[in-house]
Parts: C-alpha cells; sequence; structure tokens
C-alpha cells in the first residue's frame, strides 16, 4: 500500500505566501490532476512534496507498506529513496548528455540501479523514439521528445509516485492526448 495525504499546507517565499491551507490524498493506483490559472501554487505544493521547498505548516504524510513517514524536513534524496520522482517544470534534462545518459542519471538512486534493465524496456515501450534516439544529445531533440525523455528518466528511478509538473506544455494537441495516455498506462 501507496498513499500520500497532505493536510493543511501553508508554504511560500518569504512574504510571497502561495499555499494556503492544501489538502489532498493521493491513494495506489489513483492518477490526480492539479488545475489553476498561472502563479497558484501547483509547481510549489510539487517543490513541497519533493523536499525543494519547507512548508511553513501542515504535514505531508507517505504511507509506504505500513509505514507513516513524514516527509516535510526530509531532504530530496531521501524523499526520491522513497519513491517519490519528480518531472520538473521544463525539463531540466542534461542538454550535453545523451538520451541513454540522461535515462541512466535517472537511476542513481540504490533502490533503481538494479532494475536499470527493466526500466529502460518500460521506457522504450512507452516512448519509442528514445530507443531510436538513444545516442542523440537530449540538447537537439525536439520539445515534445524532450518531455517523453523528462518523463522517461523519472521512471528510472524506478518511482511509485510520479509528479509531472506541466505534462503538456509545448506539445501539439496529438501529441498531448498521448502523453496523458502514456501517463495513465504507466
Ligand atoms: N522562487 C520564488 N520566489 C518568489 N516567489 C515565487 C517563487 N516561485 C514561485 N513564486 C510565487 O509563488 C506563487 C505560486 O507559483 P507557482 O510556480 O507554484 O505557480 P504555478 O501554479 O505552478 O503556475 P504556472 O501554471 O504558471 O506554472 C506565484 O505567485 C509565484 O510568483
Ligand atoms: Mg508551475
Amino acid at each position: 500500500m501507496y498513499r500520500l495525504a497532505i493536510d493543511d499546507l501553508e508554504a511560500g517565499y518569504g512574504a510571497v505566501k502561495a499555499l494556503h491551507g492544501v489538502s489532498l490524498e493521493v491513494r495506489q493506483g489513483e492518477t490526480v490532476a492539479l488545475l489553476g490559472t498561472n502563479g497558484n501554487g501547483k509547481s510549489t505544493l510539487m517543490k513541497c512534496i519533493m523536499g525543494l521547498l519547507k512548508p511553513s505548516g501542515g504535514s505531508i504524510v507517505l504511507e509506504k507498506d505500513g509505514e507513516r513517514v513524514e516527509l516535510t524536513g526530509k531532504s530530496t534524496h531521501e524523499i526520491v529513496a522513497l519513491g517519490v520522482a519528480m518531472v520538473p517544470e521544463g525539463r531540466r534534462l542534461f542538454p550535453k548528455l545523451s538520451v541513454r545518459e540522461n535515462l541512466l542519471l535517472g537511476a542513481y538512486r540504490r533502490g533503481a540501479r538494479g532494475v536499470i534493465e527493466h526500466n529502460l524496456a518500460l521506457c522504450h515501450e512507452a516512448f519509442p523514439v528514445l530507443q531510436e534516439r538513444s545516442a542523440q544529445l537530449a540538447g537537439s531533440m525536439s520539445g515534445g521528445q524532450q518531455q517523453m525523455l523528462a518523463i522517461a528518466r523519472a521512471i528510472m528511478s524506478a518511482p511509485r509516485l510520479l509528479l509531472v509538473d506541466e505534462p503538456s506544455v509545448g506539445l501539439s494537441p496529438v501529441l498531448v492526448k498521448q502523453m496523458v495516455d502514456t501517463i495513465a498506462a504507466l
């Protein structure tokens, strides 16, 4: 069993408050979408879950196989080790490394190293272009291909909870539909 429960979360940047008492739950197998206008706090919420921003109040609890872990106060690498991965806004790939090298870097965490071949096959099945272009530099891939690579790199960390910030940005309507379908299938 794997479940994320966010309760009454408050966060911001100095004097700017961005989250005002956010509560939400993500249960195993569920897909949850955050919708909102620009600047209303979607990325901020994901940064809090990943430990990239420290909330000023509230809690983020991960229930993992009977264990309850409070994520606020944990470092990002500890949170990744618990099986949470994020595809950040703007993708943040390594442009001068190849597609394959970007994917392998996604498998850096200890729990993912033993399942590299399995996850690589999963990524190639979800996004065949990444196999065809495995030697191409990430920075020379098209915008949509880079989005696929960013998601695949996160999958390489063998996550049980995948956070994708702006999965459809820069994609054509056809690719948006494909991306949403692929995320659902994953
Ligand atoms: N590093 C930062 N320093 C100061 N303020 C910030 C910072 N990052 C975000 N904010 C502010 O926090 C609020 C929430 O921003 P956030 O990026 O979470 O919005 P969002 O919902 O992801 O928007 P978008 O749809 O445009 O990506 C905004 O008012 C934004 O200006
Ligand atoms: Mg955002």
